[in-house]
């Protein structure tokens, strides 16, 4: 059933797990989340870039998720916005149906962030609409940083504080030294995890973290063995995941996972079988192994049987 997303969130602070954010860029994406959904029973986020919409149609992406979130009613599902760069943009996907929007001014200053986001929220809670927002800059920290350096790339604790006070945010996420794609940490992984803790400390609301795919061995080996090359790539570890819901996360975005689990099976069909042109033979077995990554993540966050 399709819910607001504070919904979703409020439940999963109050008890204490995390609910995975899913990006769908097409129909097959958005099917292997219901049907991993339906098999752990687990509250979902399914949301879409601004690109994504671009690629599908605002019309579209809202009709492909209204149609199957009815095949599976039992299945709280929040329709999100994700990375919105824009009040308009926003604003659309609100008009369009989506059921939880992000405003993501982070790379303004303080001021004109909190600006942006006390606009959104006005608009989008006229509707019952749930807001994300983002404070610090998305970006791997390096085990040689300086705390100046450090402060000035995360989350200000005490500017979160004021600004979910003022902006009336209903979640938010907090810049701990995650990064988005399959590159996030060049030596050893790490986040910091105190600053989450004060963080969720001085705000209580349901918290968001970004970049958060951990590219497990298995689904790297399968993407190398296909032919791809990722060979270098890090992620959040599982341990990292969980010690986040810990701290406070309740919304964990993934994107990256899901990509590289789907294209590793399209590949290895076109390497097997030259002459196969049938998009659903390639396709099936892609959204049967995202869906398994996708049960994984529910298991670790601690959403499975939570419907
Ligand atoms: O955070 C970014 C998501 O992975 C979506 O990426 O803008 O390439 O659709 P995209
Ligand atoms: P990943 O690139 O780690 O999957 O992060 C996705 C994300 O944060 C979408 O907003
Ligand atoms: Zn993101």
């Amino acid at each position: 059933m399709l819910v607001y997303g504070q919904e979703i969130l409020n439940k999963a602070n109050k008890e204490g797990y995390g609910v995975g954010a899913f990006n769908f860029v097409n129909f097959e994406m958005l099917n292997a989340i219901f049907v991993a959904a339906n098999k752990a029973d687990s509250p979902i986020f399914v949301q879409a870039s601004e690109g994504a919409i671009k690629y599908m149609g605002i019309d579209i992406a809202v009709d492909m998720v209204q149609t199957i979130s009815k095949r599976y009613p039992h299945i709280p599902v929040a329709l999100h916005l994700d990375h919105g760069t824009s009040f308009e943009s926003c604003k659309k996907a609100v008009e369009a149906g989506f059921t939880s929007v992000m405003i993501d001014a982070s790379h303004h200053p303080f001021e004109e962030n909190l600006e942006e986001t006390i606009k959104v929220v006005k608009m989008a809670h006229e509707r019952g609409v749930g807001v994300e927002a983002e404070l610090g800059r998305l970006m791997g920290i390096e085990d040689n940083i300086s705390v100046s350096e450090k402060d000035a790339v995360l989350v200000n604790p005490k500017e979160a504080e004021q600004f979910v006070r003022e902006s009336k945010v209903d979640y938010l996420a907090p810049a701990i030294g995650t990064s988005h794609g399959a590159f996030k940490f060049k030596g050893e992984p790490k986040l910091d995890f105190e600053r989450l803790n004060k963080v969720k400390e001085l705000t209580r609301i349901p918290l968001v973290l970004h970049g958060a795919s951990a590219i497990p061995d298995y689904v790297r080996e399968s993407f190398t063995q296909s032919g791809g090359d990722i060979g270098s790539s890090k992620g959040v570890p599982f341990s990292f995941l969980q010690e986040a819901v810990k701290g406070g996360i309740n919304k964990v975005n993934t994107d990256t996972d899901l990509r590289i689990a789907f294209i590793a099976e399209v590949r290895k069909i076109a390497n097997n079988d030259k002459t196969q042109f049938d998009l659903r033979k390639f396709f099936a077995p892609a959204m049967e192994a995202m869906s398994k990554v996708i049960v994984e993540r529910m298991e670790i966050l601690g959403s499975a049987n939570k419907v």
